[in-house]
């Protein structure tokens, strides 16, 4: 993809020197950048380099050992994630952000009806009409492509393209401003997985959303993100526009991933 929307306005999210220890074992060391309104970032690098640590830093669950994490609200005011009480974090998590697991069911309430999958969202968010709700949830299942005619069945019978399509739906529908994927088409077949990632890339260009998506598929990147982080070892080793890291990797160790050398 080419140029991000970025705006005037301050980043909506700042990493700054983001470490993280399991113990002796590191989880990612000082990871750094800047985040606009808008603008897709892949993070992507091998198994075990950091990229769900960062992910789990960045969405305040898991709290750093060193760093922080500035934030700008709704009201325009940038907050330090550490600072926010747990339920000014709750409701960031209902209602300005989206998180969409590689696995489908880590996202979704497996025993309700697709269509309440959604509307619990709406009504976390404090909707309370029945009609409109349903109509919301209605809406969004034909957006992700999902026959409106399931909605009340539960996402158990659905194929894991739908599931996915429909986690999706339920982290859409109270019109985040950022969103964080782990590996969203990690888990689908291959001919599932170009479905769902152009849907995902015309949902988030419409929405003019921010996002952060955990990848190992370069494709991945390449298709939905403007900007590309490159990690290694827990250290990000090189970053930049998404053609030009790509097309042109600097470190070695990018080269080789976009050689395809490296196993995923
Ligand atoms: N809960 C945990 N306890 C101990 N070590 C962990 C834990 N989670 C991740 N790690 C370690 O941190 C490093 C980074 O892991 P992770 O962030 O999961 O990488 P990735 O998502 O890129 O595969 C790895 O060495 C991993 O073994
Ligand atoms: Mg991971």
């Amino acid at each position: 993809m080419t140029a991000a929307l970025v705006d005037d306005d301050p980043p909506l999210l700042v990493a700054e020197g983001l470490t993280k220890w399991y113990g002796q074992r590191l989880g990612c060391r000082d990871v750094s950048f800047a985040l606009y309104q808008g603008e897709v970032l892949a993070v992507v690098g091998e198994s075990g380099s950091g990229k769900s640590t960062l992910l789990q830093l960045l969405s305040a669950q898991l709290a750093p050992d060193a760093g922080r994490i500035c934030y700008r609200m709704r009201d325009g005011v940038t907050r330090d994630l550490a600072t926010l009480s747990e339920a000014e974090r709750r409701f960031l998590f209902r209602t300005d952000w989206g998180y969409v697991h590689q696995d489908s069911r880590l996202g979704l309430r497996m025993t309700v009806s697709a269509g309440a999958n959604v509307g619990e969202r709406l009504m976390a968010v404090g909707w309370r009409h029945y009609g409109r709700i349903r109509a919301s949830a209605a809406s969004w299942l034909d957006r992700v492509e999902i026959d409106p005619d399931r909605i009340d069945e539960t996402p158990g019978g659905y194929s894991g393209g739908m599931r996915q399509r429909l986690q999706i739906a339920r982290n859409l529908v109270t019109d985040p401003r950022l969103v964080f994927m782990d590996e969203p088409t990690g888990g689908l077949d291959v001919s599932v997985q170009a479905r769902v990632l152009d849907l995902l890339r015309g949902i988030v260009a419409e929405l003019g959303l921010a996002a952060v998506i955990v990848t190992h598929d370069l494709a991945v990147a390449r298709l939905l993100a403007h900007r590309i982080l490159v990690m290694k070892g827990g250290a990000v080793i090189e970053t930049g526009l998404t053609d030009q890291v790509l097309d042109d990797p600097q470190a070695p160790y990018t080269q080789l991933l976009v050689s395809s050398i490296l196993p995923p």
